[in-house]
């Protein structure tokens, strides 16, 4: 049977967004609520059964790394203050999955960074989550790289998660030309890197959850540039759907586009929104926020 146990989150861009925030530590460490959003992405890989996680780290690496490993000193506190809940909790991240750091010595784009996880992914199918795309599933629900999977397994083909989006934002994604098959998912037979909204050829959009064959990497080895000086993962994207086939499918979550000032901000809420420890309380505050600025 074909199975993802591998999966590649790509957390070294530079996050001009997010500057100063992100002068020295990378954007998918920011934190929503009281984690970071890398956390959430590693989680989601992890709910799906994945073992090995490759994250592509640039700058702040150590502070990536740091997070997954062990700390004797913050353990040791947590052990002398009697504080089992949060010892457990940190406990759990170093031993949720086997995490493999590789370096992206220069942003060179999210093609690039993909294919610096070659040599750990080697010959098999692997996942790609964005490291700063946070998607909420209920729990006991399949999460979207569940999705995806189910479909590769069936078809054996590269699966791609897509979401319809409103014409003003087409420009801001890689878009899919692809057609509807009677299983009521889409064969793609190109994907553009943010194209104007009256050349894009549909409203489907990558939000950053994928299944590639490790046939990907035999069109980023040699990719060369292409939209915004960047070695775009759209670009060998397309060379898949035209030579081995590529499937894409509308997921089923909630999604959070962390790695944007106003996304990143609705996270924070919504998420604490759905905590025990804060809903309550903050709905109280939000409620009568609303009130003083309607
Ligand atoms: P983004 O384009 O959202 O990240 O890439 P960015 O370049 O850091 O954002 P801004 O525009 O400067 O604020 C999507 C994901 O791909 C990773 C990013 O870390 C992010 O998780 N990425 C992007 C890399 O790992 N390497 C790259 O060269 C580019």
């Amino acid at each position: 049977m074909i199975r993802v146990k591998k999966a590649l989150i790509p957390a070294a861009g530079l996050g001009t967004r997010f500057l100063p925030a992100t002068k020295s530590i990378p954007k998918e460490m920011l934190p929503v609520v009281d984690q970071p959003i890398l956390l959430y992405v590693v989680e989601e890989a992890v709910r799906a059964g994945i073992e090995d996680i490759v994250l592509i780290a640039g700058r702040g690496k150590h502070a990536i790394e740091d997070f997954f490993d062990r700390s004797y000193e913050v353990e040791d506190q947590l052990l002398k203050a009697g504080r089992e809940d949060l010892l457990q909790r940190i406990q759990r991240i170093r031993d949720m999955a086997n995490i493999i750091s590789i370096r992206q010595k220069e942003a060179l784009g999210l093609g690039h960074a993909v294919f610096c996880g070659q040599p750990v992914i080697g010959n098999e199918n692997f996942a790609v989550l964005l490291g700063d795309e946070i998607m909420y599933s209920e729990p006991g629900e399949p999460t979207v790289i569940e999705q995806l999977a189910k479909i590769f397994i069936e078809t054996g083909l590269s699966t791609v998660a897509v979401m319809e989006v409103a014409p003003q934002d087409v420009e801001k994604y890689g878009i899919v030309a692809a057609e509807k098959t009677r299983d009521g998912y889409f064969r793609v037979s190109e994907v553009i890197e943010k194209p104007t909204v009256q050349s894009a050829p549909s409203r489907l959009a990558l939000p950053g959850r994928y299944i590639f064959t490790p046939q990907i990497f035999d069109y980023l080895r040699d990719a060369k540039p292409g939209k915004n000086n960047e070695i775009q993962l759209t670009d060998a994207m397309t060379a898949l759907a035209k030579n081995q086939g590529l499937l894409s499918t509308l997921f089923q979550a909630k999604r959070f586009d962390a790695g944007d000032k106003l996304g990143y901000l609705i996270a924070n809420i919504e998420l604490a929104l759905m905590r025990p420890d804060l809903g309550p309380q903050l709905k109280q505050y939000l409620r009568g926020l609303a009130r003083e600025i309607s």
